[in-house]
């Protein structure tokens, strides 16, 4: 992760969306919504350019994509794509790796004061990252969907470390313009965004709205309706 202030494709925190009937998404959300933030088709047009700037620093040796479970899975399977097609499309290709992990928060916060469900805790457990041993030498490139706090990323940096890669970059789809700066940014950033709740593109609330293709943000009724 680099030190920067500066993001681009930054969305302003007075952007109102948009309208939700200018798209197609699906009816048993309706109502659950206030408006798209980012329509799918800017996502993937966003994505083929992160392809290619990181094809630009990493292609000249094998690549080990970790994938961020479970917010990440949408975004690290359309990057993929588009390494791929690049790799297919260039005269040195290289070969890629992909390997899942995920991070589990466990509620720390006491039965006084619970966590609402749109908050994440700080204990976190890295699963599936056990023995990454086969990072050693290799160019690495962690995926991930939303990058919050940067805490998240901060744990896993440092675990994935340990392991001796040749080089370690970060992309998120998403970052949050939260209130304390972040020490650190991802290398790639699809876009920085006000910092509400957002679904869909395989973020969810609740496990709900993974099967949502734009990035929109939940309306009050929504998270009444999904809460747990
Ligand atoms: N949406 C979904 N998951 C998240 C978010 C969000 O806004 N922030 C951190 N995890
Ligand atoms: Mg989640």
């Amino acid at each position: 992760m680099t030190n920067a202030n500066i993001h681009p494709g930054s969305i302003n925190d007075d952007w109102p969306g948009y309208s939700l009937d200018l798209f197609n998404y699906p009816t048993h959300y309706s109502g659950d919504l206030d408006c798209v933030i980012i329509p799918h088709g800017v996502i993937m047009d966003r994505t083929e350019r992160l392809a290619r700037n990181i094809m630009d620093d990493l292609g000249d040796h094998d690549i080990v994509v970790l994938c961020v479970l479970k917010g990440g899975y949408q975004f690290c399977a359309d990057l993929v794509e588009r390494i791929k097609a690049l790799s297919r499309n260039s005269n040195h290709t290289i070969p890629m790796r992909v390997h899942f992990i995920r991070l589990r928060s466990y509620l720390v916060s006491p039965p006084s004061r619970p966590l609402s469900n749109d908050q994440s805790t700080e204990d976190l457990h890295i699963l599936g990252a056990e023995d990454l041993s086969f990072l050693a030498g290799k160019n690495v490139l962690i995926v991930e969907g939303i990058v919050g706090t940067g805490k998240t990323m901060e744990t896993l940096l440092q675990h994935v470390k340990a392991f001796k890669p040749k080089m370690i970059k970060v992309a998120g789809l998403l970052v949050k313009r939260v209130q304390h700066s972040l020490a650190s940014v991802p290398d790639y950033v699809g876009f920085e965004i006000p910092n509400r709740f957002v679904v869909g593109y395989a973020l969810d609330y609740n496990e709900y709205f993974r099967d949502l293709n734009h990035i929109c943000i939940i309306s009050e009724s929504g998270k009444k309706k999904y809460k747990v």
